[in-house]
């Protein structure tokens, strides 16, 4: 893994931030948390995990051991109970009289709506369940679920859950290779797909992917059950792919959930990492629902009774899992689900929505943010948002502007924004202020959670003091942590552990300011954030040299406005391929390696801007200088570039360029 180096002086003059909003005295002495909260688990922080385990959660079998961490870094929460997801998710709401309290307000993309109950989806999740068990799912099984935005998705999920199935949520944007990999590596034993979903108004399909996927012998796919959400032909394997309703209309209603052990594995989450291979994160059962759930009612200050809560992210990312699916539902939140994009069949859907269900806790990606910015105020102004009364973000860094033109336009100038920190391998939020206790800073996630040890460390690991810049570190073991690299250990433990002793490694440059406030600077590693998606150089770079017309290929991520970065490719052709030719040959290789990328990944990792040049610059020790690449990319001079094995590279690729 390589490091690019963080120095203290590189922030000076960055980063100096006035304005700070407090929250207003009514809205802290309604808020589900108070400034004690800190004390209270400073005092005692496994109390805390425990106190927040026994308040939130239903155990079948309490535990007897809050953690065990006699085996760093592989740590057991809530040791010896048992618990089960759905059961906490769905029928204890139920058992308590909230049956006929909306779980989902589900809002189609071509206009179709469905309103779900907690009776209703308790009923959909226990034939879901019925349905598996009758495909031969048992408990410790995978199940990888390719589904669009739709209510299926999250009854798949805690069908999964309920009988102790391990869900491996793949996005539905990622390429049938993508999903192709991710059952391998999970082996999974059934598909949950749908026949597509729609987008812009047109059907957009999904299950070829699957069919893709599944088209060589050697996998350990039994059954692909198929959702007709679009109502598209599609190809048909008998025997192997069978009809969701049918499937659901034949199974029972009834199924009585059992705990589970609060360390089994709840599911897999593949994620980006610094090398070719996406990483499979392992979530666990007991310590990953309460962190979920004392966030989700903490940081959003959750009125379930009279909240309607909206968290715009896709199924297919952690946001989706944490905040859509397992802490909203334990909660007992009222939420929306939306199938489509902001801009179909206009750029104020959004705010169609909010001002239709009355949302009044939105959660969204600083990506989505700006672009609503660039779209114009005089959109949101249109719709009545006077429902808003809390405004998260998440995914990567929020610029102050965006985060001013989010607290004016979008929350009336009063909403608290919460600007939340946190990463697949976390599972859960770390850093965010406390709506009701903290005074928000724009730009800034500014505090770790109560009980959440997060710090800012120098290169050998020291605590810089406030007003400096290091590497973000988690000092201690949290309950959502992640509890391994799937099929990987040593990879878990090289990955997050080995940089820092004793510490866990987030892969995030960060900087305490001067009132000890922490700011994040984005990715230290290789790791991209386009639109608050996790994309790996390397893995990009592994796909264009898998094209034949690619000797060697080095990408970056580069600073653009409203995505956040951009991936950009340079590439260098090898000499004996059989290129296109001729006028318009220059257009045509960069379109064919573009569409290369989207097939072996998926579209979003497509590169921005592929560059085709004749050497790439290399340190003596043969590493790709990707620093001066992105000088390049983002129209800088490179500078410097006396390290290279030949000084004369950048010149080289600056008169290509020209060219
Ligand atoms: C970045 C998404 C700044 C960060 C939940 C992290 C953020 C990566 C923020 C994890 C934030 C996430 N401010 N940066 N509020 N939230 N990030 O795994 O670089 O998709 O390491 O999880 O996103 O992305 P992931």
């Amino acid at each position: 893994m390589s490091h690019e180096t963080v120095k203290g002086d590189a922030f000076e003059n960055l980063l100096r931030e006035e304005r700070q909003f407090a929250p207003s005295p009514e809205f802290a002495a309604a808020a589900n948390v108070k400034e004690g909260i800190y004390a209270e688990a400073n005092a005692d922080r496994l109390a805390f995990w425990a106190e927040q385990a026994r308040t939130r959660l239903t155990w079948s079998k309490d535990f007897t051991e809050t953690l065990d961490w006699s085996d760093p870094p592989f740590a057991k929460w809530f040791v010896g109970g048992e618990v089960n997801a759905a059961y906490n998710a769905l029928d204890r709401h139920v058992e308590n009289g909230l049956g006929d309290r909306v779980a989902i307000y589900f809002e189609g993309e071509p206009g179709d709506t469905e309103t779900i109950t907690y009776a209703d989806l308790t009923e959909r999740v226990k034939r879901a369940a019925n349905a598996f068990e009758a495909l031969g799912v048992a408990k410790g099984d995978r199940v990888a679920v390719y589904l669009p935005m739709i209510p299926e998705a999250v009854v798949t999920m805690l069908a999964c859950a309920r009988i102790g199935a391990v869900h491996s949520v793949v996005f539905g944007g990622f390429s049938s290779e993508a999903l192709r990999s991710r059952i391998d590596d999970a082996e999974a034993k059934l598909v949950v797909t749908a026949d597509g979903t729609f987008r812009r108004g047109k059907p957009s399909p999904l299950k070829p992917a699957v069919d893709e996927a599944l088209a060589e012998d050697g996998h350990t796919v039994q059954h692909v059950l198929v959702v007709r959400r679009n109502k598209q032909d599609v190809a048909w394997t008998e025997g192997r792919d069978l009809d969701w309703s049918e499937a659901m209309a034949s199974a029972s209603p009834e199924h009585t959930a059992v705990g589970h052990d609060s360390e089994h594995p709840l599911y897999i989450l593949y994620t980006s990492g610094t090398t070719g291979k996406p990483k499979g994160i392992l979530h666990t059962t007991g310590g990953y629902l309460t962190q979920c759930a004392f966030t989700h009612s903490a940081v959003f200050d959750l009125k379930p009774e009279t909240d309607v809560y909206w968290c715009t992210a896709d199924i297919g990312w952690v946001t989706g899992h944490s905040y859509v699916t397992y802490g909203p539902l334990i909660n007992g939140a009222t939420q929306v689900m939306y199938e489509g994009t902001p801009d179909s069949p206009h750029q104020g859907r959004w705010w169609e929505i909010v001002e239709k269900y009355k949302v009044s806790i939105l959660y969204t990606a600083p990506t989505a943010i700006r672009t609503m910015m660039k779209w114009g105020s005089d959109i949101p102004a249109k719709y009545d948002l006077s429902s808003i009364r809390i405004l998260g973000s998440v995914g990567e860094p929020i610029n102050p502007e965006a985060w001013m033109w989010y607290r004016e336009v979008i929350g009336a100038g009063k909403a608290p924004i919460v600007d939340t920190w946190w990463q697949t391998e976390t599972g859960a939020i770390m850093i965010a202020p406390l709506p009701g206790v903290t005074s928000t800073k724009p730009g800034s996630a500014q505090v770790p959670l109560p009980g959440i040890a997060v710090d800012v460390v120098d290169e050998a690991g020291a605590a810089v003091p406030n007003g400096h810049g290091g590497f973000l570190v988690v000092r201690e073991p949290w309950p959502s942590m992640l509890r391994t690299v799937w099929g990987d250990p040593q990879r878990f433990k090289d990955t997050y552990w080995s940089r820092f002793e004793g510490m866990y490694f987030a892969g995030d440059g960060a900087k305490k300011d001067d009132d000890g406030d922490i700011w994040l600077l984005g990715r230290v590693d290789d790791v991209m954030n386009v639109s608050g998606h996790r994309l790996s150089t390397t893995e990009i770079e592994s796909a264009l040299v898998s094209h034949p017309w690619v000797a060697e290929a080095a990408v970056v991520g580069a600073a653009d406005e409203t995505t956040g970065q951009a991936v950009v490719a340079f590439v260098i052709l090898r000499g004996e391929a059989e290129l296109p030719s001729g006028e318009g040959a220059d257009a045509e290789i960069i379109q064919t390696l573009r569409n290369h990328v989207g097939h072996e990944i998926g579209p979003i990792a497509k590169p921005r801007h592929i560059l085709v040049v004749p050497e790439l610059p290399k340190t003596r020790s043969g590493k790709i200088m990707r620093r001066l690449l992105k000088d390049v990319a983002e129209g800088r001079d490179p500078g410097d570039a006396t390290t290279l094995a030949d000084p004369t590279v950048m010149q080289k690729i600056a008169a290509d360029l020209r060219k």
